[in-house]
């Protein structure tokens, strides 16, 4: 069993895929956990949680959450490609909210970033965590933000952050891509655990990705000072999945992949250089 935190750590989105397995990892490290969702939670709820059904947009609700919390884990939210409009709300109103919540606190802020804020970046370059946002569509673009509000509530209010940019986090790969961009549920969990228990972390960002030899493209990042390194890989995978490509040229150019490809319009790629 590793350390526990002092206060509840209240996990947003915890009814979702990452919500349910971190909650499981958490409850059974011994955590004291505060979960909620806009859906129901589908599981039992494990002894040392509690589970409250509230919509992310509903600010006083969140507020009251997050009272004598020590983090926030904030994976709720619109987690796919969607019209703005649908976007908006649960991720830029409800993250406003999260983070009032926070500075109220003085709880930390663990936020479910994505590799669709860099998205367009190209698989031939290495960028690090200071790289240039490139977000690959309005959800990308809402992780964008999410970053930089962690960056504002930091420099303005003194609320701590980590912004993990999650590539593929999945039971397990399933395409060519994931065997540079998957992070098992394991090295998420653990992660996580980190990202809560570390003493000071100011506003930092992580990639989210297990420890794949195809993982060339991100580099530079927190994990030192949180004392994390990813434990599982992709590469047992490589034999069956390695030709599992799409054959779209915008998808396998860019970091983003599929999300880069949907709703395109360019007649060609944008050249590289005038974003340098
Ligand atoms: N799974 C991945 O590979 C991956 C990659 C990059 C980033 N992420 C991010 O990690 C987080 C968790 O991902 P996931 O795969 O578990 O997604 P998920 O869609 O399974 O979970 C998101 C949860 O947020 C909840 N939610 C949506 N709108 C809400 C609202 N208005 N109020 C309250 N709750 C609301 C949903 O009900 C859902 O349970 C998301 O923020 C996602 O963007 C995931």
């Amino acid at each position: 069993m590793t350390d526990r935190p002092t206060k509840p750590v209240l996990i947003t989105g915890a009814a979702g895929n990452l919500g349910r397995a971190l909650t499981k990892f958490l409850a059974a490290e011994g955590w004291t956990l505060r979960l909620t969702d806009i859906m129901a939670f589908p599981d039992a709820v494990p002894i040392g949680a509690d589970f409250t059904k509230a919509d992310l947009n509903d600010g006083v609700t969140i507020l009251r959450l997050a009272e004598t919390c020590q983090a926030i884990i904030h994976l709720g939210g619109v987690s796919v490609e969607r019209p703005f409009e649908e976007i908006i709300g649960p991720n830029i109103r409800g993250l406003f909210h999260i983070y009032e919540a926070a500075r109220r606190e003085d709880a930390r802020v663990i936020f479910a970033s994505s590799n669709h804020s860099i998205g367009f970046h190209e698989r031939t370059e290495t960028i690090g965590a200071d790289t240039q946002f490139q977000p690959d569509g309005f959800y990308g673009l809402s992780k964008a933000y999410g970053e930089l509000m962690g960056r504002l509530y930091w420099f303005k209010h003194g609320v701590e952050n980590v912004n993990i940019r999650i590539g593929s986090c999945f039971p397990e790969p399933v395409n060519a891509r994931m065997l540079a961009t998957w992070l098992s549920y394991p090295d998420f969990s653990r992660l996580m655990a980190r990202c809560v228990l570390t003493g000071k972390v100011g506003s930092c960002v992580v990639w989210g990705a297990s420890n794949n030899k195809r993982m060339t493209w991100w580099r530079s990042d927190a994990r030192e000072t949180l004392g994390w390194a990813p434990q599982d890989s992709a590469d047992t995978f490589a034999g069956q999945l390695a030709g599992k490509v799409s054959g779209d040229p915008v998808e396998e150019r860019y970091m983003g992949g599929a999300f880069c490809a949907m709703g395109y319009s360019r007649s060609a790629p944008a050249p590289a250089e005038l974003f340098d």
